[in-house]
């Protein structure tokens, strides 16, 4: 019988917990045999960060970063990685240091969704060079943030332009606060946006390449509590439109890991935030949805790796832009087109099929693993490492309970907390 052997790459910051889990599974589910009657064996490995010959053969078929945002070395490794030898990557940084939560906003203004009116306003503080600002005191017009603001209408938000983890996002409901926090924004460019107040929803979706859990969050409330376990919190329409959404902005964008942050009010779909570079899936914040995250990501990983899914970084933009377009469509009916070709994009039908007749043994053994010792271990270090000691007890006791009712509910039949 014919073998492959692919190695999977881990980029990793200061995180143990999901990628325990993802060893542990890769491992417990073993060789995968495609339709060809090819025994696929799977290794994962943590990278680690030290010089690199740019001809250099790397071993890795597939790498999923969490770091490459943050540091510089690493991202150049993953660019080299990807041109020089087609190493499919979640994600690739070509595509997030070019197209951040800004560019995003502007190719879903352009596709038609209701993403909040939204101006960018140029430095506070120019950034200190002396061309610069022989530039700025020629061309840098005068202008009125006051006028900016009082025509978006407070409450507005302020936030950069490329930013993350609320990092420099302020709501601000008046002129001192407005002007308040443009001082502080220093030298960062900086969005203003019309904020979407009193929504009913705020709905999270995390896509891991094919799959996508949208989820009720709740972003008040302390890391741990934002995930509500909630099924059927959106009616079958807006369900739709919110997973289509997300999967649009990232197949526009080649992006297969990432998490997308909707408004829902009065039935509408306000997108806010469609690019995040590492998604969040600690278990602590995640906890129910944990164990599907990580299925998700071995799944994705392994099909990607055994079908030879070719990495893309060439964007379709412009049959997107064809059905944005078109005047004769509604909304409803541009987001029909864009959906197929995002489903297109991510081959979802044969993704599903795979997952069914290649990996029809990883259900089982992830249950198994949320119902045994192996993340029950896993759950308490986290704990012990993330929370002060008083609190160990009563959260390795939440956690527990969150993770056993998945396992329940998935026992109990497909219908709760599935992924679409
Ligand atoms: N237009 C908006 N309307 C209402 N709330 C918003 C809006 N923009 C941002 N927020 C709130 O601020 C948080 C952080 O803003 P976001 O755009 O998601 O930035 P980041 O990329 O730092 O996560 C959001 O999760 C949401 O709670
Ligand atoms: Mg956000």
């Amino acid at each position: 019988m014919a073998q492959a052997h692919h190695l999977i790459g881990l980029l990793l910051g200061t995180e143990e917990d999901w990628p325990s889990a993802f060893e542990t599974i890769t491992r417990a589910m073993g060789p995968v045999t495609d339709s060809t009657g090819t025994e696929h064996h799977y290794a994962v490995e943590r990278m680690t960060i030290e010089p690199f010959d740019l001809r250099h053969q790397p071993r890795q078929d597939l790498v999923i970063d969490r770091l490459a945002y943050w540091y510089y070395h690493p991202r150049e490794w993953l660019k080299k990685a990807a041109l020089t030898h087609d190493v499919y990557l979640l994600n690739s940084p070509f595509t997030f240091q070019s197209m951040e939560k800004h560019a995003a906003y502007c190719a879903m203004i352009r596709l038609g969704l209701h993403v909040p009116d939204t101006v960018l306003v140029p430095f506070k503080n120019p950034p200190d060079h002396a061309k610069y600002a022989y530039t700025a005191a020629r061309y840098n017009q005068p202008f009125d943030l006051d006028a900016i603001a009082g025509r978006l209408g407070y409450p507005l938000f302020m936030k950069p332009y490329d930013g993350g983890a609320w990092v420099g996002v302020s709501l601000i409901r008046n002129a001192a606060e407005l002007h308040r926090a443009y001082d502080e924004s220093g030298q960062r460019l900086m969005h203003l946006q019309q904020a979407v107040s009193g929504y009913d929803v705020f709905a999270r979706s995390l896509s891991i390449g094919a799959e996508t859990m949208v989820m009720n969050f709740d972003p008040d409330q302390p890391m741990h509590a934002r995930y509500r376990v909630d099924h059927g919190f959106l009616d079958a329409h807006t369900g739709w439109e919110t997973v289509t959404i997300g999967r649009v902005v990232n197949a526009f964008f080649r992006w297969e890991f990432n998490s997308c942050e909707t408004l829902i009010k009065d039935a509408v779909v306000y997108p806010i935030d469609y690019a995040n570079a590492c998604p969040d899936i600690a278990l602590t914040s995640l906890h129910y949805y944990f164990p599907w995250a990580i299925k998700a990501l071995v799944s994705w990983s392994v099909f990607c790796t055994a079908t030879g899914r070719r990495p893309r970084y060439d964007l379709d933009t412009r049959r997107y832009f064809e059905i944005a377009d078109r005047a004769d469509l509604d909304y409803d009916q541009k987001l029909e087109r864009y959906r197929a070709l995002a489903d297109e994009y991510f081959d979802v039908e044969r993704y599903a099929d795979f997952c069914a007749s290649r990996l029809p043994h990883l259900d089982e053994i992830v249950l198994e693993w949320v119902e045994g010792p192996s993340l029950d271990r896993l759950l308490v270090d986290t704990v012990r490492s993330t929370f002060p000691v008083q609190e160990h007890d009563p959260f390795i006791e939440h956690y527990r309970g969150l993770l056993s009712a998945w396992a329940r509910d998935q026992r109990a039949g497909p219908a709760c907390g599935e992924p679409i």
